[in-house]
């Protein structure tokens, strides 16, 4: 199969396994990319995209890492180097969409120093590490996706340490643009509103009053889908986005207009 957007590429994307990060890493397999499914629990789910992206024609395996302690960003990096290795790709990455998130929401008055500590070591400090140990791997021309959040731009008190953490990785986003620019490569944010995914089940899914809400916020009139998000995140992982860095994408369908 040629003449796809992202043949000869390789991606890595974390959280690849459910919600998001599975409708970006499904996109940019079909878009011909090998993709790195990494997760951190659900190795069922991440065979499972992997499965996914070979029956549509494309290859993909899984790795698994889990972010938000001391030594994450090296581990994932061994277990990617060891699977291209065995996949018989040459070594280094095209393509590294930071995906893999949690949320808390707790407001000021209620936040533990765990629950703070915890979110921004999954939000923040392994995209950070991540990257630098990514830096060596990452050819020159290739692409830099941080998933970020509608929320660092609306105040949202009830979630302050969440959003706190993607207006850090906004920040991040911005220099590594600055700095990689030299290499051709590009480093962009893209920032969800509310997406229909395990996160928010509990509360959205099913609850004709909540889902009305929701899709209230959005200018759209909707609420946000997966595959809303990763189409925006193909286009940036494609040549023909080569011009843009150093943004914030808004995905939200228009919040807060
Ligand atoms: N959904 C929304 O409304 C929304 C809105 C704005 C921004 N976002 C952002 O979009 C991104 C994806 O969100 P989502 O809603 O798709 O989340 P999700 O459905 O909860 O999926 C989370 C993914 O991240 C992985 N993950 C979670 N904790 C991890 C950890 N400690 N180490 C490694 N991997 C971990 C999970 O792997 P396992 O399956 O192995 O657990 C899973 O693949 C996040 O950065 C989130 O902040 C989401």
């Amino acid at each position: 199969m040629g003449g796809r957007r992202l043949d000869d590429k390789v991606a890595l994307v974390t959280g690849g396994s459910r919600g998001i990060g599975r409708a970006i890493a499904e996109r940019l397999g079909r878009e011909g990319a090998v993709v790195a499914v990494a997760f951190a629990r659900d190795q069922a789910a991440a065979d499972e995209v992997v499965q996914t992206i070979g029956k549509d024609g494309g290859r993909a395996f899984a790795i698994r890492a889990e972010l938000g302690r001391h030594g994450d960003a090296a581990a994932l990096w061994a277990a990617f180097d060891a699977q291209t290795q065995r996949h018989s790709l040459r070594a280094g990455v095209d393509i590294i969409v930071n995906n893999a998130g949690i949320g808390r929401s707790s407001d000021l008055a209620s936040l533990t120093e765990e629950e703070f500590d915890e979110v921004f070591a999954v939000n923040v400090r392994a995209p950070f590490f991540i990257l630098q140990q990514g830096l060596s791997r990452l050819r020159d021309g290739g692409r830099i996706i941080n998933i970020s959040s509608g929320a660092a731009r609306l105040a949202m008190p009830e979630i302050i340490a969440y959003s706190s953490t993607k207006g850090a990785l906004d920040t991040f986003t911005l220099n590594l643009a600055k700095q990689l620019g030299p290499r051709g490569i590009t480093a962009n944010s893209v920032a969800p509103g509310i997406v229909d995914t395990d996160v928010n089940a509990g509360w959205l899914r099913g609850n004709a009053e909540a889902e009305a809400h929701a899709a209230s916020l959005a200018a759209l009139g909707r609420v946000g889908q997966p595959e809303d998000i990763a189409d925006i995140v193909a286009f940036l992982a494609s040549g023909e986005a080569r011009w843009v860095t150093g943004r914030v994408i808004d995905a939200t369908g228009g919040a807060g207009l």
